[in-house]
């Protein structure tokens, strides 16, 4: 076999995400497309807001010399400057365009810092349930996932995480609005994160940086605004991208912006910028680049995503199910009703509802809803949602 022993262990135990993938495909050949109801996918349903047409025509139609060229491996200064004035305004630090490095969207962004934090060995610590590509990124950069627990609610345990904490911890990655529980942490618990953060560093002369992985954080409902980790911890890099927010996935635009107050403030953007090109990204996709410089404060209309929640929400609730309400992204992380959670996802297949088993997030006993989906799929899948319920506790 051509492939290394390392990737064949991890396609395997990937496998149920693809699983899915190609359960959808085959049901909806089966049963017709209208029949399926498929929550196993996060693709954002919304198209992008007008102005990122407006500013694609704009671009095209005026089109400035050098607009398809190589430029820095950070990006195009000017973009970068755009971007720093709107996180100035966002996060009230004093960010220039020289703490922002372009990427490839958040996936690029994380591996990128990932890879100019780690040496072999050392270790990122993360909060389960988890976003499983985490797993493989810390991989691709010789580190060592440790893995600390959520509430029952799933926000932060901090004491879970300092038990995770040793000599060769070099990142805390958190991820909020999260995927796949749709919580949101609280400003007061981002600030006691930090606190502990800085106690392992007097304590120990280790410094932890923060990773706070946040392309969800303009899809926050009920009027919520997400809070601001730059204020909560001196060490911080944000991670994250217009997948989400303007319905960019396939264009794979975003950014990581390092904390002007980090101790390696430009170091840290130097080595960033020298990985995005030794990892072969080479640079952000340049159009994307300044339509997002254009863009910055628009974003789909989350309205939708608030009312495809509520629906889901009320229905699950109804229905029995357990879970904990989402306050922002497009997911939620109910408890299925038997424990064995890839028993009950093979019985919501039989309903022809697919989603995503918690053993794939590290959380067995609960699956992962993606609400982005049309509110006619929403409709549709509460009578079968409601009669597998029926069909695993009846058998208890
Ligand atoms: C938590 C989390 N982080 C990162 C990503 C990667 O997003 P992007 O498309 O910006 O690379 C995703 C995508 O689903 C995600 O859910």
């Amino acid at each position: 076999m051509a492939i290394s022993a390392k990737i064949q262990k991890f396609m395997t135990n990937a496998s149920f995400i693809r699983k899915m993938f190609e359960e959808g495909v085959r049901m909806r050949r089966e049963f017709g497309a209208e029949n399926v109801f498929d929550f196993s996918l996060g693709n954002p349903i919304l198209e992008p807001p007008p102005q990122v047409h407006a500013s694609i025509r704009r671009l095209l139609e005026k089109p400035q010399p050098g607009l398809h060229r190589y430029m820095s491996n950070a990006g195009f200064p000017e973009v970068r400057e755009r971007i720093a004035a709107y996180l100035r305004d966002e996060f009230a630090e004093p960010f220039e365009a020289a703490d922002l490095v372009m990427t490839t969207g958040a996936a690029g962004a994380l591996n990128i810092a990932l890879k100019s934090l780690l040496d072999p060995g050392d270790q990122v610590v993360v909060v389960a349930p988890f976003f499983p590509e985490y797993r493989f990124y810390v991989d691709n950069h010789g580190g060592e996932l440790r893995v600390a627990e959520s509430a029952a609610d799933f926000d932060l345990d901090l004491a879970s995480l300092e038990a995770q904490f040793g000599p060769r911890t070099k990142a805390v990655l958190i991820n909020s609005p999260n995927n796949p529980t749709g919580r949101m942490y609280s400003a007061a618990r981002l600030t006691e994160l930090g606190a502990l953060l800085a106690a392992w560093e007097q304590k120990t002369g280790h410094t932890i940086t923060l990773l706070s992985d946040d392309p969800y954080r303009k899809l926050v409902y009920d009027g919520a605004r997400a809070p601001n980790p730059f204020a909560a911890y001196p060490d911080t890099v944000l991670l994250t991208s217009h997948s989400k927010d303007l319905g960019l996935a396939g264009e794979r635009i975003g950014y990581a912006a390092i904390s002007p107050r980090h101790r390696d403030r430009r170091e840290l953007t130097d080595a960033l910028t020298f990985v995005n090109r030794t990892l072969g990204y080479v640079n952000a996709p340049a159009l994307f680049q300044r339509v997002a410089a254009e863009t910055q404060s628009a974003a789909v209309d989350i309205g939708v995503y608030q009312a495809l929640r509520d629906r889901l929400c009320a229905g699950l609730a109804d229905i029995g199910y357990r879970f904990t309400r989402p306050q922002g992204a497009f997911y939620v992380y109910p408890q299925t009703p038997i424990p064995d959670d890839q028993a009950f996802i093979r019985i919501l297949q039989k309903h022809r509802v697919l989603a995503v088993p918690g053993c794939g997030f590290a959380r067995t006993g609960h699956m992962r809803l993606s609400y982005s989906v049309s509110m006619a799929e929403v409709e549709g899948a509460l009578e079968p949602l409601r009669a597998a319920f029926q069909e695993a506790t009846s058998k208890r």
